[in-house]
């Protein structure tokens, strides 16, 4: 018999301190909650002191006072995201996933953000990127950046890379060369010649934008732009099932609109080579 343990097989991470873990019931009822010395809790009359959780791998068994069973994880990132403090409005998972795959966002990049919120989509981009990678955030109230760095630190512990002004980014952005911009602004269109010049050939823009009228005038800036070649916007819809032995269908509820996604790629060198005209543009 192979002595070797396969990925299955090997032990997971331990729960420590300043850990956020999702605590579930034998109803598969879920509650988040980040580990902390002393902290006792009580969930619908069971009480379960953190104290006990500390050292036990992912994926125990808890016993409440009353001998309740609880099963003990680490939260995912989108649990994290979802439970976490806000000081703004988030983007949702959904539109997150997204952001990161149609704008091809992964290993070593160097992005710029706009708008840092509560931290839910820089905590992505950061888990994206890995630690080679350097995300360069953009945002004006000091109180959205103590709120997102907890909330970062506390998924991520410290991060060296994520390097935040605390700027308003209409006004310009200091970096050039970087792979990706990404915005969850009010009026991203301020933004669009910024990151033309701050993109390398052949990066994207992103912007998050929650109206349409918004989405309007942000396509309309990005088409006046010699340079921000190929455009597109999407929505994502996303419909969860209920599914049991005696029933399959839609859940009652869904949440109805989060936001709308445009994204644009830099293409200076078809600019120069064709001039200025978008009639062929998509
Ligand atoms: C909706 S929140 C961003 C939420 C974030 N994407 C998240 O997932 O948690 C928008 C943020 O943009 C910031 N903001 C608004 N205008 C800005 C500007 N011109 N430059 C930089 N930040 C700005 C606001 O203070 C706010 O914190």
């Amino acid at each position: 018999m192979n002595n070797e343990l396969t990925m299955n097989e090997q032990s997971p991470p331990t729960l420590n301190y300043g850990e956020p873990v999702m605590l579930i019931d034998k109803r598969r009822r879920e509650t988040y909650t980040v580990l902390q010395e002393g902290k006792v809790m009580n969930l619908n009359g069971n009480v379960i002191k953190h104290d006990e959780i500390i050292g036990l791998a992912s994926g125990s068994r808890v016993e409440s006072a009353k001998g309740n069973p609880f099963k003990v994880f680490k939260a995912t990132l989108q649990q994290h995201i979802l439970n976490m403090h806000r000081y703004a409005t988030i983007i949702y998972p959904k539109d997150i996933a997204t952001i990161l795959m149609q704008g091809d966002i992964g290993p070593n990049m160097r992005v710029v953000e706009g708008g840092l919120g509560s931290g839910g989509l820089a905590l992505s981009i950061l888990r994206a990127i890995g630690d080679q990678g350097e995300l360069f955030t953009y945002e004006i109230k000091s109180e959205a950046i103590a709120c997102s760095r907890r909330n970062i630190k506390t998924y991520l512990g410290e991060v060296k890379n994520h390097h935040v002004h605390q700027a308003d980014i209409y006004e310009g952005i200091e970096e050039k060369g970087v792979d990706r911009v990404v915005l969850d602004v009010p009026e991203p269109w301020h933004v669009v010649e910024h990151a033309a010049r701050s993109l390398t050939d052949g990066g994207l823009l992103v912007a998050y934008i929650p109206t349409v009228i918004q989405v309007h005038e942000m396509v309309k800036a990005l088409h006046a732009h010699p340079e921000m070649y190929t455009t597109w916007s999407l929505e994502i819809l996303e419909r969860p099932w209920y599914v049991t032995e005696q029933s399959i269908r839609p859940d009652h509820r869904m949440t109805g609109h989060t936001g709308f996604l445009v994204f644009s790629r830099r293409s200076a060198r078809w600019a120069v080579e064709e001039g200025a005209s978008h009639e062929s543009k998509s």
